[in-house]
């Protein structure tokens, strides 16, 4: 059942092309008009939203805030991203206006699923964006939107990831159509572009054998930071996350940003880190400012691991190793730079000898506050 992989982890790692293409698949017709008619919830209902806020627990609330990102942009309607457990005891302001999107691979986290009713007895509205037919959230949502990547065997989350990021994506491609912030060419156009990423991530996982020989270079890493900005922050956030999981290794994702108000005093000899650069093309001066913070660590000596955009030749005097990835819009990045973090984890941890479908003291699915 692991089809010849060594791992579910691998297996999992290298259906993403599929677990983005069956997401997607079904869920809009020629013209690049959403259908989302399973979603239930009355569309004039849905256009009436004044504020979104995302709930989810660990990986899935990465995949929330790349979402903010998306949503705010194309339908100008404030997106709060928060974690689950913190969102119930803080005194959250909801109102009928208010759409919940929880995001759960499993559907069953104890945390998000409390978050859910909490938000119900509020008044909000819910949506759940799920991976499991038929399990709790959903169940106890007004709408559901399933993300279509196939049962997730191994603990820490790969597949379910990226179709997540794809479910919110049209989710919010979706409320701008019905609310007309955009064109109906413009949301086409980004379809389009969706369209293409499974063959892209297929190229990133065609090129595997670059980051796995990196990985197996540096088994002995103790502390691996992580840099990136907009969309790349969260992307950051996850690629930490992943090596925690998996290689028990420190690991910590900073908005880039942030380098120069703290995290720059980590930076010594030899410190890798790894920084997702935003395109090129994309907001000149976005990209030209990760490029000055690739500089900045490694004029004090970090060994610095970048993610950029082919083309990019900007980077490459600055970096020790480069791993490209095709081009797509700035927003879609995630989509394709994530998957090389996952896999350095994956390997890593592989390397050292350690189960990664069963990290120890995870647990699939929480179901306890
Ligand atoms: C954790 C899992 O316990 O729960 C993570 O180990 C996962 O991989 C997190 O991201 C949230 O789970 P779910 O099912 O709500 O997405």
């Amino acid at each position: 059942e692991k089809d010849g992989y060594e791992s579910f982890m691998e297996k999992e790692i290298n259906e993403q092309p599929h677990a983005v293409a069956d997401t997607l698949l079904g869920r809009s017709d020629a013209n690049g008009k959403l259908t989302l008619d399973e979603l239930r919830i009355d569309p004039e209902e849905l256009a009436k939203i004044t504020k979104i806020i995302v709930l989810a627990c660990g990986t899935s609330a990465y995949a929330g805030q790349v979402a903010k990102y998306a949503i705010e942009h194309w339908c100008r309607i404030p997106v709060e991203v928060e974690l689950s457990h913190e969102f119930r005891y803080r005194d959250p302001i909801v109102d009928p206006s208010t759409l919940i999107v929880s995001i759960s691979q499993s559907g069953e986290t104890m945390d998000t699923l409390m978050a859910v009713r909490y938000a119900k007895e509020q008044g909000a509205k819910t949506l759940s964006i799920c991976n499991t037919n038929g399990s709790t959230i959903p169940r106890e949502s007004d709408a559901v939107l399933y993300t279509h990547a196939g049962p997730e065997i191994a603990v820490a989350s790969t597949k379910a990831f990226l179709a997540q990021i794809t479910a919110t994506y049209l989710l919010g491609l979706y409320l701008a159509q019905i609310r007309g912030n955009l064109f109906s060419g413009e949301i086409k156009d980004i379809l389009a572009d969706l369209g293409d990423i499974p063959a892209k991530i297929q190229d990133v996982l065609d090129r595997s054998e670059q980051i796995k020989e990196l990985a197996r270079s540096m088994s002995d890493a103790e502390s691996v930071l992580f840099l990136g900005r907009h969309v790349g922050f969260p992307v950051a956030m996850e690629g930490a996350l992943k090596l925690k999981e998996l290689a028990y290794i420190h690991a910590e994702g900073f908005a880039a940003g942030e380098l120069k108000h703290g995290p720059i005093a980590l930076i010594d000899e030899g410190k890798p880190v790894f920084v997702v650069v935003p395109s090129p093309r994309g907001r000149h001066s976005m990209h030209s400012k990760v490029v000055s913070n690739i500089q900045e660590v490694r004029a004090r000596g970090a060994k610095t691991l970048v993610i950029a955009e082919e083309n990019d030749e900007a980077v490459k005097q600055f970096a020790e190793w480069v791993f490209y990835v095709p081009e797509t819009k700035t927003l879609l990045m995630p989509l394709l730079a994530t998957v090389p973090l996952q896999i350095f984890a994956c390997e890593l941890a592989r390397q050292k000898g350690y189960d990664v479908d069963q990290p120890r003291n995870l647990a699939k699915s929480v179901t306890v506050e």
